[in-house]
């Protein structure tokens, strides 16, 4: 089957109430994680060859913020702007999945 893009990013973007056990990829951060890739993608010239989208849970949640790059599969932590940054110049950009980030289960 044909892929649509070269890149995909989903971003979760979970909230959940305060105090809740689990936690959750919004009151980590996610929101700015979540911009960053879109506006860098958009200004790159890459939206029609890379797509963020936010998504609900990735079942992750105390390894968040989490984010997830196919076509490898690969699952990052994302804990601030500066690291997507990285990632988005070596995976994106580079080719090359940034390993430093990768989430630790
Ligand atoms: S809240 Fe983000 S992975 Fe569960």
């Amino acid at each position: 089957m044909a892929s649509r893009y070269k890149y995909h990013i989903f971003c979760c973007q979970n909230r959940r109430e305060p105090g809740n056990p689990k936690g959750c990829c919004q009151e980590r951060g996610s929101q700015s994680i979540l911009d960053f890739f879109k506006k860098t993608v958009y200004e790159a010239g890459l939206k029609d060859t890379v797509r963020v989208n936010e998504c609900g849970c990735l079942a992750a949640c105390r390894l968040g913020p989490s984010v997830v790059v196919y076509p490898e599969g690969i699952w990052y932590t994302v804990s601030s702007v500066e690291d997507a940054r990285e990632i988005f110049n070596g995976h994106i950009l580079g080719g090359k999945p940034v390993e430093k980030f990768f989430m630790k289960w």
